[in-house]
């Protein structure tokens, strides 16, 4: 006689079950097309038909409309190929030091960052730090990425630790760069600012002004001493020493490529 309390082949959660899980599926993460769009597979549109003809599968299975996916947990692929991996695509996380410059010549003659990394492929960074800033910056040939993460509509995180002169920022000071600081090109949109230690101030801004987080800091009257940049979007790493790089992991690619997809959300025309 066959005991079926040891053998669970076959079996079924039950329907609820199923449902509940489906129902998951479909309300988290972000939606599949937006996440083919900034993956560069084409327009919203374009990548709606992808799935519709069957060519998009999350973790082996045909994906259907509405389907949403999460980084670091579904992998999603057109046509069989890793929608992360696209032939010829490189990109580094470096942390530059203080003194290298981010344009690719530079006038004065100091060292740029694309001479830290590989020459070949040849990269650009994606967005820019002053010389006198260390910290993250993301270097790639994909104009694609680059793009969406530099723009501003996309509103990717950048997180800063700013060592500033002038003592303790008050509480008001604070307040001021949460809410916006009124620089000479515009008022600054609302910014996460805290401070771990007096003086020491971390700030997340998503617009990439230049030499913002100086001039918010200038302008409550702490200049800044000593400037990092700590996180861009999903991406960080304490363990990167200044002057080192490395390649981004497939989950970092495809987080930032998740980043974008849903930092545009609010920016998203009706569809
Ligand atoms: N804000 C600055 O002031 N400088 C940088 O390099 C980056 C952000």
């Amino acid at each position: 006689m066959t005991d079926n309390t040891s053998d669970d082949a076959g079996f079924e959660p039950p329907l609820w079950e199923q449902l509940a899980e489906q129902s998951a599926q479909l309300h988290q993460g972000v939606r599949l097309q937006k996440v083919l769009a900034a993956t560069g597979w084409g327009s919203r549109r374009v990548c709606e038909e992808l799935i519709a003809e069957g060519r998009v599968t999350v973790n082996g299975e045909v994906a259907v409309l509405g389907r949403r996916v999460e980084a670091d947990v579904d992998r999603v692929e057109v046509d069989g190929a890793p929608i992360g991996v696209r032939p010829g695509l490189v990109y580094y996380l470096l942390n530059k030091p203080a003194g290298v410059v981010t344009t690719s010549k530079d006038t004065h003659g100091r060292p740029t960052v694309v001479e830290i990394v590989p020459a070949e492929p040849r990269v650009f960074s994606v967005g820019r730090l002053d010389a006198d800033t260390e910290g993250l910056l993301l270097l790639t040939n994909d104009g694609d990425l680059a793009n969406r993460i530099a723009h501003p509509s996309h509103g990717v995180e950048k997180e800063y630790l700013a060592e500033v002169s002038g003592g303790a920022v008050s509480a008001g000071q604070l307040r001021q760069l949460r809410e916006g600081i009124e620089l000479e090109d515009g008022i600054t949109a609302p910014a996460k600012v805290s401070q771990p230690e007096t003086g020491l101030l971390r700030l997340t801004i998503h617009e990439g002004r230049n030499r913002q987080v100086r001039r918010m800091c200038d302008a409550v009257g702490h200049p800044v001493t000593r400037l990092v940049r700590t996180r861009i979007g999903p991406l960080s790493d304490r363990s990167l020493a200044p002057g080192d790089w490395r390649e981004l992991t497939a989950a970092e690619r495809r987080a930032t490529t998740e980043a974008v997809a849903e930092s545009a959300h609010q920016y998203d025309p009706p569809s």
